[in-house]
C-alpha cells in the first residue's frame, strides 16, 4: 500500500523557513556541469526531482560532490565536456528535468534517451520537441510522450519561437539549446513566465536579454562558475501561506527566507485581492529576491482571478483553491488548461477531492468555479486522493485546518520530490499531519 496522509488540522503559528528553490536548483546543476570550473551551491534543494538532475549530471561525466544534502560542489566540465551516458536518464516525476535536459543534450555530439516514472511517461513533449527540430535537432517522441530520444550530433541554429503557450520549461530547453546554435536564439512567449533559467545565465556569463514578451540569447565558448545560495521554494511556501490565512493564531505565521520573483508571486498578488493580509519584508538579495513573509488570518473573498496571473502563480493553484473554499462567495479560475497537464490533471484531481469532502464547485475545461463557506468548517474530513501528486497532497494537507473532521490523503510518497520535511514543518508549525502506511 502506498503512503498516505492524515491531516487533522490544528492551529499554525510561529516562524519557519521552507527547503530550496525546485527551479534554481534544477538550473543550477545543469549550467554548473556546464560551466568552466569549480561551482558551490548552498540551501541546494535535496528533493528527489533535483536529485535526478543531480545523477543525470553525473551519469554524463560531470562530478558533483554533496558534502550536505542541501550542499552540492560541481567541477564544470565546460559546454562540450559532456560524454554519453551508459544508460536511459531516469527523470523520476520531474518534467522540469526531463525538458530542460532536451534541450541541453540536443547540443551534444551524443545521443541520450530520457525516461521517467508513469506520470512523466503521460506528459507531453512534443512542445520542446517541436521547436528543438527547427533548431535542427533530431529527437523523437513517443506519439507525444517520452521516451525522449535525443539522437546528438547535429548543428544547431538559433531559430526564433513564438511559444504557444507561456511555459518557462519550453523557454529554456530553447536557452539551453541555444548555447549551443549558431546564431541568436529568439523565444516570444505569449506571457511573461518564471526567468530563472534568464537570471543564472547572465550570471555565468552568457549574454541574454529581455525585450518585452521575447527572450535572446547569443550562444557563448565558455560559461563562468557559479557560487550561490538557493533561495526558499516560494511555491513549498504557498502552502503555508494558505495555511496562515485560513488557520493562524492571532499572531498570524511568519516564513523567512522566501524567493519572490515577481515571476513566481502571482499566488500573492491573486490572494491580496481575496482580501489576504501578507507583509513582504524584502532581506538582502543575491541575484534572486528574497523575503520575510508575514501571513495574518484574514477573511477571505472569492473573486475572478485575471488570466494574465496564472503562468506566475502556476504552481500555487492547489493550495489556491482550497483558500478559495474558506473565502465568501465565488472564486472563478479560467485560462488555466495546463493544469491538466502537469503532475496530474490538477483540475480533475482537485475537483475530486473537493467533492469528497463537500465543497461546492463546477469544473471547466480551462479552470474552476468554487463556492466558498466563509465561517466555520468549509471542509469536511473523508478520503482524497492525490494521485500522486505532490502539490495536491499538500494542499489537502492544508484543507484540514478548515475540515470538521480528519482528511485522509492517499498517494503521498512524491511530496518528497519538492518538499522533503514537509511533515515536520507542517507539525512544528501546528499543521497536525502524520504519516501513515
Ligand atoms: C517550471 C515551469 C512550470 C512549472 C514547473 C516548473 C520550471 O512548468 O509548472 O513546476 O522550472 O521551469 P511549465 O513550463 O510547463 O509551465
Amino acid at each position: 500500500m502506498s503512503a498516505s496522509f492524515l491531516a487533522q488540522g490544528g492551529q499554525v503559528g510561529g516562524t519557519g523557513r521552507v527547503p530550496g528553490d525546485k527551479s534554481i536548483s534544477h538550473r543550477a546543476l545543469m549550467l554548473a556541469g556546464l560551466a568552466q570550473g569549480a561551482s558551490r551551491i548552498r540551501r541546494f534543494l535535496a528533493g528527489e526531482d533535483c536529485l535526478a538532475t543531480l545523477a543525470a549530471m553525473r551519469a554524463l561525466g560531470v562530478r558533483i560532490e554533496q558534502p550536505q544534502p542541501d550542499e552540492v560542489r560541481v567541477e564544470g566540465v565546460g559546454l562540450h565536456g559532456l560524454q554519453a551516458a551508459s544508460a536511459p536518464l531516469d527523470m523520476g516525476n520531474a518534467g522540469t528535468a526531463m525538458r530542460l535536459f532536451a534541450g541541453l543534450l540536443a547540443g551534444q555530439a551524443f545521443a541520450s534517451r530520457l525516461i521517467g516514472d508513469a506520470s512523466l511517461m503521460r506528459r507531453p513533449m512534443e512542445r520542446v520537441a517541436v521547436p528543438l527540430r527547427a533548431m535542427g535537432a533530431d529527437i523523437r517522441t513517443h506519439e507525444g510522450r517520452p521516451p525522449l530520444d535525443i539522437i546528438g550530433g547535429r548543428t544547431l541554429h538559433g531559430i526564433t519561437y513564438e511559444m504557444p503557450m507561456a511555459s518557462a520549461q519550453v523557454k529554456s530547453a530553447l536557452l539551453l539549446a541555444g548555447l549551443y546554435a549558431q546564431g541568436t536564439t529568439r523565444v516570444i512567449a505569449p506571457a511573461p513566465s518564471r526567468d530563472h533559467s534568464e537570471r543564472m545565465l547572465a550570471s555565468c556569463g552568457v549574454p541574454v536579454r529581455t525585450e518585452g514578451l521575447t527572450t535572446l540569447l547569443e550562444p557563448v565558448t565558455r560559461l563562468e562558475p557559479l557560487d550561490l545560495e538557493v533561495p526558499g521554494d516560494f511555491s513549498s511556501a504557498a502552502f503555508f501561506i494558505v495555511a496562515g490565512l485560513i488557520g493562524a493564531g492571532p499572531a498570524g505565521l511568519r516564513l523567512q527566507n522566501v524567493g519572490v520573483n515577481p515571476t513566481r508571486t502571482g499566488l500573492l498578488e491573486i490572494l491580496e485581492r481575496m482580501g489576504a493580509r501578507i507583509a513582504v519584508q524584502a532581506e538582502a538579495t543575491r541575484g534572486e529576491p528574497v523575503a520575510t513573509l508575514h501571513v495574518e488570518p484574514s477573511a477571505l473573498k472569492g473573486i475572478v482571478v485575471p488570466p494574465a496571473l496564472v503562468p506566475l502563480a502556476i504552481d500555487e493553484f492547489p493550495v489556491l483553491f482550497i483558500a478559495a473554499a474558506c473565502a465568501a462567495g465565488t472564486t472563478v479560475v479560467t485560462g488555466a488548461e495546463e493544469l491538466r497537464v502537469k503532475e496530474s490533471d490538477r483540475i480533475a484531481t482537485m475537483a475530486e477531492g473537493l467533492a469528497a469532502l463537500g465543497v461546492e464547485h463546477r469544473v471547466r475545461p480551462d479552470g474552476i468555479e468554487i463556492e466558498g463557506r466563509p465561517n466555520g468548517p468549509a471542509f469536511r474530513g473523508g478520503h482524497v486522493d492525490s494521485h500522486g501528486d505532490h502539490r495536491v497532497a499538500m494542499a489537502f494537507a492544508v484543507a484540514s485546518l478548515r475540515a470538521s473532521g480528519a482528511i485522509r490523503i492517499a498517494d503521498v510518497a512524491n511530496v518528497a520530490t519538492s518538499f522533503p520535511g514537509f511533515v515536520a514543518l507542517s507539525r512544528r508549525l501546528g499543521l497536525e499531519v502524520a504519516e501513515a502506511a
